[in-house]
């Protein structure tokens, strides 16, 4: 099957869980504006490559979607919430996401910041309980499993992971800090603001599995080269996509002074950078044989994709 095809089919599941939570007693009695911009936040669009990745790495160790589905439905409202912050007109400014009007432009800024930060609370309380109503999460995690999530994703999200890599992009674009940005401080940002939630999102099955050192740390691997790839293909895109297919602006980063790789070393380079990454994202998944074919299709597809 390609590749498109088994993020398609992960996507339609992801989907109809989210319209689930989004619609069922977690967010009963809220207001219905903010409700309606978290529904717009993360319904009806969208790759759904990280919940692909928490499904398909818990799948490696026998863990079904009754198990990893909160997970996978966490980090991808986390994503969601990311993505509504960066388009204010504060952060990146951008009127255009997945093809349709961002949050603050079809609401409002002060309502897209509290969908973001509703989406980010509502991550962590799936996490904590399944929710209720559904007919796939069995809501029977372990305790301690649960425990050990929430502290990834945490770190993952937080100050040390995405938010501190936000704040590097964004010193950089409005404070023109560092000058220069050189390549070690752009890796390390990179790393932060897109590393690391995709990073999280590999380990999870090895989480939820309560898997040996070396196979956590061997999906840590793979999940850290993706995660550079993903952002060195998202720069790539911002210079060589089509907007329409892409779903939002594009040729903005350079403007904004945006530290890219692109930016530092030209686009040949960077291509080179991305082969290396997706050989090394691939390499890491050597200990687990053919069971991690799609793990490296989705390698090779975040060098490929189009949008
Ligand atoms: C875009 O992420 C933001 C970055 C981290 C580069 P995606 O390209 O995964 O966005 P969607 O979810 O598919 O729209
Ligand atoms: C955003 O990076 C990464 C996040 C943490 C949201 P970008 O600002 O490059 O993502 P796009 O291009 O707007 O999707
Ligand atoms: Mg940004
Ligand atoms: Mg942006
Ligand atoms: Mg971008």
């Amino acid at each position: 099957m390609d590749f498109a095809e088994i993020l398609g089919r992960t996507g339609a599941l992801v989907e109809a869980e989210l319209v689930r939570l989004l619609h069922g007693p977690m967010v009963a009695g809220v207001p219905a504006r903010l409700a309606g911009a978290m529904r717009h936040a993360v319904l009806g669009g969208g790759k759904r490559l990280r919940p692909f990745l928490v499904l398909e790495t818990a799948q490696l160790f026998d863990v079904g979607p009754d198990e990893a589905l909160p997970a996978a439905l966490a980090v991808e409202l986390i994503h969601g919430y990311s993505l509504v912050h960066d388009d204010l007109p504060a952060m990146d400014d951008d009127e255009l996401r997945r093809g349709r009007p961002t949050v603050w432009k079809k609401f409002d800024e002060w309502t897209a910041i509290l969908a973001g930060d509703g989406l980010q609370a509502l991550a962590f309380e799936v996490l904590a309980a399944s929710p209720p109503g559904s007919k796939l999460m069995n809501g029977g995690l372990a305790g301690e499993v649960r425990a050990r999530l929430i502290v990834a994703l945490a770190e993952a999200s937080g100050v040390r992971g995405m938010v501190g890599g936000q704040a590097f992009d964004l010193e950089a674009d409005k404070l023109g800090n560092p000058r220069q940005p050189d390549a070690a401080h752009i890796r390390r940002l990179q790393a932060m603001k897109t590393g690391a939630l995709i990073r999280v999102s590999c380990e999870a099955g090895a989480l939820l599995a309560q898997a040996a050192d070396n196979d956590r740390s061997a999906l840590r691997s793979y999940g850290t080269q993706l995660g550079l790839a993903f952002q060195i293909s998202d720069d790539l895109l911002d210079v060589e996509g089509d907007a329409t297919t892409v779903g939002k602006a594009v040729a903005k980063d350079a403007a904004a002074g945006k530290a890219t790789l692109v930016s530092l070393i030209g686009l040949e380079a960077a291509k080179t950078e991305l082969s290396r990454a997706v050989r090394e994202a691939k390499a890491a998944l050597a200990p687990f044989g053919r069971r991690a074919d799609r793990l490296v299709q989705a390698a090779e597809y975040v060098a490929a994709r189009d949008k």
